[in-house]
């Protein structure tokens, strides 16, 4: 797994720069009701605080937000200094001091190494792109986040479902959502995530709908119930994680996010894991093994590495097609190349040509990989 994404998410680089969206790649787009958890659930699968989150319509435009593993900063000064093993550029990060940190492509330049700032950045941005008046749009905000402690995950975080405009939103702003919402998760690399809380009727869950539009089979929608913390004494929701209410084929997940009190206390993560599992032990034994964040973070990494398994041929048939092509104007463009578009060609192509192999190579290191064996989640 570890191996494998930051390939896809340098191909994404490059197919970005040369402003093309020839590959569709996998992520795990979030969806749900407003205020059902969403931007909770996120920050929780990358163990730190930075999303604006609250009541009310908080989130406003898409965040495709990538995470990308780097070696601890110590190891990163070390190989720098030419002690250890010297790293390839992509993992030095040379420069940068910081353990974790962030970086938005709308100011590439710029190291948020304070997720504090990270939070102001995406909000300000927000409203750069949407108004400061509860206003939506479709336009993403992208950010990467840099840290030892995540896995290589794409993820985005939607504005919610929502049916009454408020604010200068427009009549149709519950369509436009939802339109929004479509164009994410229909795209087939996708791994919907749906959340919905504890405390609402799964049986109206909007986000199970559009799930279901787009993936009728279930073959990667995952539902994640929130709030469990939340439901009215003498209820609970056991019938629903064991999925006798809705099935869900690739699994319910109860999870327990901090509270609009824990934020405003400024709980920190550590803690809210904790007292989650003492949640979990306590209210459903039998499940606890098989519910909260961290057992939600590792399913979605084993769902993610099967669903890139299985992309493999077909991705691989496409950058053989895509690369012939590029080499057959490569040809046409004779010797010496001087253009610049030339140029960016060239380096698609050797990066094609370097993806292919690394594809062989993921394929035979998913078939021996311990994560795929065990317990099998059938995609
Ligand atoms: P979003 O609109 O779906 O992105 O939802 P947010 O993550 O912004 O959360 C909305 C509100 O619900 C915030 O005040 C959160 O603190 C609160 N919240 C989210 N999940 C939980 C949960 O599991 N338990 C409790 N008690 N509150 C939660
Ligand atoms: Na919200
Ligand atoms: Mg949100």
């Amino acid at each position: 797994m570890e191996t494998l994404i930051p390939t896809i998410n340098r191909l994404q680089e490059v197919f970005l720069t040369v402003g093309a969206e020839v590959i569709q790649l996998p992520q795990i787009v979030v969806v749900g009701s407003q205020s059902s958890g969403k931007s909770s659930v996120l920050e929780s699968l990358v163990g730190r605080d930075f999303l604006p989150r609250g009541s009310g319509i908080v989130t406003r435009r898409p965040l495709v937000l990538q995470l990308v593993n780097v070696a601890p900063l110590q190891e990163r000064l070390k190989s720098e200094n030419g002690n250890g093993v010297k790293q390839n550029a992509q993992s030095s990060y040379p420069g940068v001091k910081a353990e974790e940190w962030g970086t938005f492509l709308h100011c590439k330049n710029q190291i948020f190494a304070d997720f504090q700032e990270i939070r102001r950045e995406i909000e300000a941005e927000t409203e750069r792109g949407s108004g400061d008046n509860k206003g939506i749009t479709p336009e993403p905000i992208y950010l990467k986040i840099f840290s030892p402690k995540v896995l290589n995950l794409t993820l985005v975080d939607l504005p919610g479902i929502t049916k009454v405009p408020v604010g200068d939103q427009p009549e149709d702003i519950e369509a436009q959502v939802q339109e929004m919402i479509l164009s994410f998760i229909s795209n087939p690399n996708s791994l919907i995530l749906t959340v919905s809380p504890a405390n609402s009727d799964l049986a109206t869950s909007d986000a199970l709908k559009l799930a279901r539009e787009v993936d009728p089979d279930g073959r990667r929608t995952l539902l994640v119930v929130s709030k469990l913390d939340l439901m009215d004494a003498g209820t609970d929701a056991l019938e629903v994680l064991l999925g006798r209410v809705i099935p869900v084929r690739l699994g319910i997940i109860g999870v327990v996010n901090r509270s609009q009190h824990d934020i405003n206390t400024q709980k920190n993560l550590e803690d809210t894991v904790r007292d989650e599992h003492a949640f979990l032990q306590r209210h459903y034994p039998s499940l606890a093994s098989r519910a909260g964040s961290r057992y939600l973070a590792k399913t979605l990494s084993r769902l993610l590495m099967h669903h890139i398994r299985d992309c493999l041929p077909e991705l691989k048939t496409r950058v053989t097609v895509l690369s012939a092509q590029y080499q057959a104007r490569l040809n046409s463009y004779g010797q010496p190349v001087e253009d610049h578009s030339a140029t960016l060609l060239q380096i698609v192509t050797k990066f094609a040509s370097d993806y292919c192999n690394t594809i062989e190579g993921t394929a035979r290191y998913i078939q021996t990989s311990e994560l795929c064996g065990g317990a099998r989640i059938c995609y």
